[in-house]
């Protein structure tokens, strides 16, 4: 009798502390899981303005070989209207631009830049530069005769 009591506490102590120890690792997750719930779609958000800004930065280059020429090397504006007025980036879509920079506008020195139309660029380049020309948003400026350089 006394060895079985003994056996029986010791079975007892043993269970008691596997059951601490699952309680332990239960409380555990359920602090760990909040915080766990928050930095995991702040991460994919960082992933994914990284890799709109490492879009940008290709288009940056895209831009200074193909566009500054007649748009500005900061899309002031030249000889093609400036790019970067709030006026522009407001009216035009990601999608627009980005067609309108593939096939050109006909008849004016806006050429096609799609490789489709026979131009250097592919689609990638040009969503990049579009990406790059998104960029300037946030801090553009009001323009209201963003176009008047056209042909000038
Ligand atoms: C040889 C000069 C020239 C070059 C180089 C050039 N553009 Fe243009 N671009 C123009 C002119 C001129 C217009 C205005 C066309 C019109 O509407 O008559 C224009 C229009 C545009 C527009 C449309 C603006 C609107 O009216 O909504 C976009 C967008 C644009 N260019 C982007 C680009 C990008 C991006 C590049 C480089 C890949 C580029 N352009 C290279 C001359 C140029």
């Amino acid at each position: 009798m006394p060895l079985e009591f003994e056996t029986d506490d010791e079975l007892e102590r043993s269970t008691n502390q596997w059951m601490a120890v699952g309680a332990g690792l239960l409380i555990t997750m359920a602090l760990v899981f909040p915080f766990y719930r928050w930095y995991e779609p702040s991460s994919r958000d960082e992933a994914r303005e990284e890799q709109a800004a490492n879009l940008a930065a290709e288009g940056e280059t895209v831009w200074s070989f193909n566009c500054a020429s007649c748009h500005g090397l900061n899309g002031e504006g030249a000889v093609g209207p400036a790019l970067n007025s709030q006026q522009f980036l407001q009216a035009a879509t990601d999608d627009q631009a980005e067609l309108l920079i593939a096939v050109g506008v006909p008849g004016s020195e806006m050429s096609a830049y799609s490789l489709d139309h026979g131009g250097p660029l592919t689609s990638e380049q040009i969503k990049s530069v579009v990406a790059f020309i998104r960029s300037w948003e946030p801090d553009a400026p009001d323009r209201p005769d963003w176009r008047d350089m056209v042909g000038g």
